[in-house]
């Protein structure tokens, strides 16, 4: 059933746009353009009135409790069971996989400085871009890459060790669910962001896939952790950071971390774990996979009906779907085909490859957030790199193109607020606290939407700062603050603090 914001929403009270043949042009598609941009103004918008985002939080913070009572795909406990202290040390191998790329680095910690902060370093790194290729690589072919990968690292810095025949400690910062069967293992879930490994090993252990990889090119390395990149982000920024309670990832992908206490979650959440961990446990962190939250909660509109139905998984991420990089573009360019079929935008003929799915990337709508210039020529020029126009295009074009980006952006920045507002209180009333009284809490940020896009972070910081003082706490109570290179620090951190165990 819909929600009846949900329907008043996707149903929209506007008038029905006319469908109009692409070859009229002049004054008509002006006034026709406005009419479109107001449809989807309404349809973004109407959401957004802080006191809706409020009971919309309420109403997630409700489905994140059924979750963290029965889900086997989100709500997921780690093995981490304390945040660090900041005093760990040591070099570690440290693997980030990410949606778009690998990312493979020597991690030095440092521990405790004089003034009482941590250190760390980067001592070396290297990138490997995850393309299509790669994505549509099944079963164990995808491993045998990220083995091959790790084979060219380790001889290039066949030294790095200070000793070349030493084993080297390894932690994996993986960005995809994983249920987890120990400190070092997990069962490998469905990827999603297009990726196509688990559909011969669904199920199986990511770790053993992994090692079994690394054996077959004699690697001298052994898997000590794997935590899901939020995770990582957190631990990452407690080493430096006492108040990090929550992390929040939104890049290709998105998802949040937080740590509760151990009675947050029903027993059967935990497996198949030894009663000596209920013992030494009191709080734990849960990966949340946010990015699954939300479905008949959040108004939605046409556009990301649209998006939906033409998905790879349906129904699988649909926050993920309105709010990430992989998805900010694609729900602009759903938009702009319609405008250009019902209201002769682009004279009503279609840019070079805009009907093609995915082909709008989000960082053309970013540029179009970026230019403040009147002509909006930087814009323009990076929206005709990709694509090419036979008729000229006009700067009515251009600015309605803009608005549809900022609306948008908007949207997905209110409504990760909300989400972030409705774990936030969460939390607090899990531990016992009052939402007013609540100390102050960090977020842990990571991912390229938070560095890069125009103005996001600090448009999400209002909409958060705005709930918080409507829930009766403090202004700035909750911040989020960017961790730069969390997941491969939270992998290291995370192999140190299990030493010895
Ligand atoms: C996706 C994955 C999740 C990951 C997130 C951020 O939503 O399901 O595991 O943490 O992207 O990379």
């Amino acid at each position: 059933m819909l929600s009846p914001i949900l329907r008043s929403i996707s149903q929209p009270s506007t008038p029905q746009i006319r469908k109009r043949p692409r070859h009229v042009v002049g004054t008509m598609h002006q006034k026709s353009m406005e009419t479109f941009l107001g449809g989807v103004r309404e349809l973004f918008t109407a959401p957004l009135d802080v006191g809706k985002l409020l009971q919309l939080s309420g109403e997630l913070r409700l489905e994140y409790l059924d979750r963290l009572q029965s889900s086997p795909i989100s709500m997921l406990p780690s093995y981490q069971h304390t945040l660090p202290v900041g005093s760990e040390t040591g070099d570690y191998l440290a693997l980030d996989v990410g949606g778009s790329t690998l990312r493979i680095a020597v991690i030095r910690l440092l521990g405790r400085k004089e003034d009482g902060s941590s250190d760390r370093q980067v001592r070396r790194v290297r990138q490997f871009e995850i393309d299509k290729a790669i994505r549509d690589l099944s079963g164990e072919a995808f491993f045998d890459w990220m083995a091959s990968r790790i084979g060219e690292m380790l001889t290039m810095y066949g030294h790095m060790t200070g000793n070349a025949s030493a084993q080297l400690a390894m932690g994996l910062s993986w960005s995809f669910p994983i249920e987890q069967t120990s400190p070092r293992s997990g069962k490998l879930l469905k990827m999603g962001k297009g990726f196509r490994a688990t559909e011969e090993c669904s199920g199986q252990d990511l770790s053993e896939l992994i090692m079994r990889s690394c054996r077959k090119k004699n690697l001298n390395v052994v898997m000590r952790a794997i935590v899901n990149d939020g995770t990582a982000t957190l631990i990452s920024q407690a080493y430096k950071d006492p108040s990090a309670r929550m992390s929040l990832i939104m890049g290709t992908g998105m998802n949040a971390s937080v740590y509760l206490p151990v009675s947050a979650l029903h027993r059967s959440k935990f497996g198949d774990r030894p009663e000596a961990w209920f013992d030494a446990a009191d709080h734990v962190l849960v990966n949340t996979e946010l990015s699954m939250f939300g479905k008949s909660i959040l108004p939605i509109t046409r556009w990301d009906e649209d998006l939906n139905r033409a998905h790879q998984h349906p129904g699988f991420q649909p926050l993920e779907y309105m709010l990430t990089g992989r998805y900010l573009g694609e729900i602009v360019r759903l938009i702009l085909v319609d405008a250009v079929a019902d209201a002769g935008l682009f004279d009503g003929q279609l840019p070079d490859r805009l009907d093609e799915p995915y082909t709008l990337d989000t960082k053309i709508v970013a540029a179009f957030e970026e230019d403040t210039s009147p002509n909006l020529a930087a814009a323009r020029a990076t929206f005709l790199k990709a694509h090419r126009m036979r008729t000229k295009l006009s700067q009515s074009d251009l600015l309605f193109v803009q608005s549809v980006a900022r609306l948008v952006s908007r949207r997905a920045q209110a409504y990760l607020a909300t989400a972030l507002h409705a774990l936030w209180t969460l939390r607090t009333e899990a531990e016992g606290l009052e939402t007013g009284k609540s100390c102050h809490v960090t977020v842990a940020c990571n991912g390229t939407i938070l560095e890069k896009y125009p103005g996001f972070r600090a448009q999400t910081q209002t909409y958060l700062d705005e709930l918080c003082v409507l829930s009766g706490a403090a202004n700035g109570a909750v911040t989020l603050e960017m961790a730069p290179e969390s997941s491969l620090f939270g992998a290291a951190v995370a192999v140190c603090c299990l030493e010895g165990t």
